[in-house]
């Protein structure tokens, strides 16, 4: 079983700033730093740092180097990461004193998916294999459909929640990963029980996780569901948070792992992410998630 993993590559500029900028307001910010993100790249790595063969494909550009070398660093297969003549996306990141962020995203690149592309690298995968996605990327239905045709697993981070995911036939996704923000955009609804009762209502086969952030995560498919509070840590930035979580969240359910342990794993690992600065710098080993687990 191999993960194939289509999905964004992102240059992070992240600035520290006293508050998140209002409407017609200038603020001088602290700190600025490039980190490698994007939500492709972040779960990548996390599935690869908790130990799981992926092979994270999408597209850069001239400026791109960056991640085909962190991809050798952390063991991510870059096989089919195509390198093609414009800018490689990049997000504008805003971290307040409390930690929390807001992300303005520039899609560059991860805008210039081809189906013919897709076709070429779905090509070199089956059944038994699961793809990932997330919507920072273009030809999401078309995605779906030809990897649904080819009997792969499809686990869906909507994330960030927009009208594009209306063109996704959802009934094909056999893993939901999402927050309660999007699970609120995608029902209508805001309290959690009612967010999974309506998805499940919608598509009952489907596995699904919701996460809560500091009221922890849930999971629940059709004969279990079970509840996972946070780690308590001091908060440094939560970028990559959710994409710890769901890279270490699919690792142990690919391994067979019971999801009280997959659970209780990827919070710990969304945990110390969110203690260490940046996206792809602040994952993770799967060593330290699990001594520093055996110490609680
Ligand atoms: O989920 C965090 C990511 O969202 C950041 O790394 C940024 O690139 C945006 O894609």
């Amino acid at each position: 079983m191999k993960v194939l993993n289509i999905g964004s590559m992102n240059l992070d500029h992240v600035y520290s700033v006293d508050h998140i900028v209002q409407p017609g307001e200038t603020e001088a910010t602290g700190e600025m730093n490039i980190f490698l993100g994007g939500k492709g790249m972040n779960q990548s790595v996390a599935l690869a740092k908790a130990g799981v063969e992926v092979y994270q494909g999408g597209m850069i550009g001239d400026d791109g180097q960056p991640f085909l070398d962190a991809c050798r660093e952390y063991g991510v297969h870059a096989d089919y990461i195509r390198q093609i003549d414009t800018k490689t996306g990049h997000a504008i990141i805003q971290i307040d004193k409390n930690a929390q962020n807001c992300i303005l995203l520039y899609g560059g690149a991860n805008q210039k998916l081809t189906e013919a592309y897709v076709d070429e690298v779905l090509g070199h995968f089956a059944a038994d294999d699961i793809l990932l996605l997330q919507n920072e990327v273009n030809l999401l239905p078309y995605i779906v459909d030809k990897a649904y045709e080819l009997g792969m697993q499809i686990a869906l981070n909507p994330s960030p929640f927009n009208e594009k995911l209306e063109q996704v036939d959802m009934s094909k996704i056999s893993i939901f990963l999402l927050n309660e923000v999007e699970g609120g955009q995608i029902t209508g609804l805001t309290e959690p029980e009612e967010i999974i009762a309506k998805i499940q209502e919608l598509y009952p086969h489907a596995k699904i996780v919701l996460t809560l952030g500091k009221d922890g995560a849930v999971y629940a498919d059709e004969t279990q569901k079970h509840y996972q509070p946070i780690f308590k840590v001091k908060a440094v930035d939560t970028t990559a948070a959710g994409d710890t979580f769901t890279g270490y969240f699919l690792a142990g359910l690919a391994e067979g792992m019971p999801i009280p342990d997959v659970l209780r794993m990827s919070a710990k690992a969304s945990s110390i992410a969110v203690s260490r600065e940046g996206a792809v710098p602040s994952i993770p080993y799967r060593a330290e998630v699990m001594e520093s687990l055996a110490k609680d």
